[in-house]
C-alpha cells in the first residue's frame, strides 16, 4: 500500500510519458498533483517545472515526486542541486530498486525520450514500493550532507 501523494511534472518533452504514467498511477489509485506541462505542442524551460515539484515535495509530508524530461539530465541535475532532494534518473529496473533501497530516493526521474511507457510503468511501480534499508546507507546519505557544498557555506567538507 503506498502511503505517499506523488507530485509528478514534466517539460514539453516529457508530456508524452507523463501523460501514460498518470495512466498507471490513476489505474492504481495512487493520489498525484500534476503541476504541469499540459502539452507537448509548446517548448517550455524544464527547470520552472522540476522547481514547483521540488518546492512541493520539501513542503509537504508524506509526498514523494516524478519529473519527467526528454533525457531526465536536465531535471536531475537541477533537482540534486536542492538540499534535501535524492532524485534517481532510472533508465532500467534495477536502478529504481536500488535508488531505494540505498539512496532513499524522494524523487524519480525519467526520460521520456529515452524509455518506452511499459518500461517506464514497471521502474514507477518498483519505485514506490521499495522501502530504503537505512543503517550504513543512511550514514553514507548523512556523509553526503556533510560534504557537499551546498551544506557547507559553498565550500566542500572533508571526509572524517
Ligand atoms: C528539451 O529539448 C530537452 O533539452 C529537455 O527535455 C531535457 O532533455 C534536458 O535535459
Amino acid at each position: 500500500m503506498i502511503m505517499e501523494t506523488i507530485i509528478i511534472g514534466c517539460d514539453h518533452a516529457g508530456y508524452a510519458l507523463k501523460a501514460e504514467v498518470l495512466k498507471f498511477l490513476n489505474s492504481l489509485n495512487i493520489p498525484y498533483q500534476d503541476v504541469g506541462c499540459d502539452n507537448e505542442e509548446t517548448s517550455v524551460d524544464y527547470p520552472v517545472y522540476g522547481q514547483k515539484v521540488i518546492q512541493a515535495v520539501l513542503s509537504q509530508p508524506d509526498t514523494r515526486g516524478i519529473l519527467i524530461c526528454g533525457t531526465g539530465l536536465g531535471m536531475s541535475i537541477m533537482a540534486n542541486r536542492c538540499p534535501g532532494i535524492r532524485a534517481a534518473l532510472c533508465y532500467n529496473i534495477y536502478a529504481a530498486m536500488m535508488s531505494r533501497q540505498h539512496n532513499d530516493s524522494n524523487v524519480l526521474v525519467l526520460g521520456g525520450r529515452v524509455i518506452g511507457s511499459g518500461l517506464a510503468r514497471e521502474i514507477v511501480r518498483v519505485w514506490l514500493t521499495t522501502p530504503f534499508e537505512g543503517g550504513r546507507h543512511q550514514e553514507r546519505l548523512d556523509l553526503i550532507d556533510r560534504l557537499c557544498c551546498s551544506s557547507s557555506g559553498g565550500k566542500l567538507g572533508t571526509v572524517p
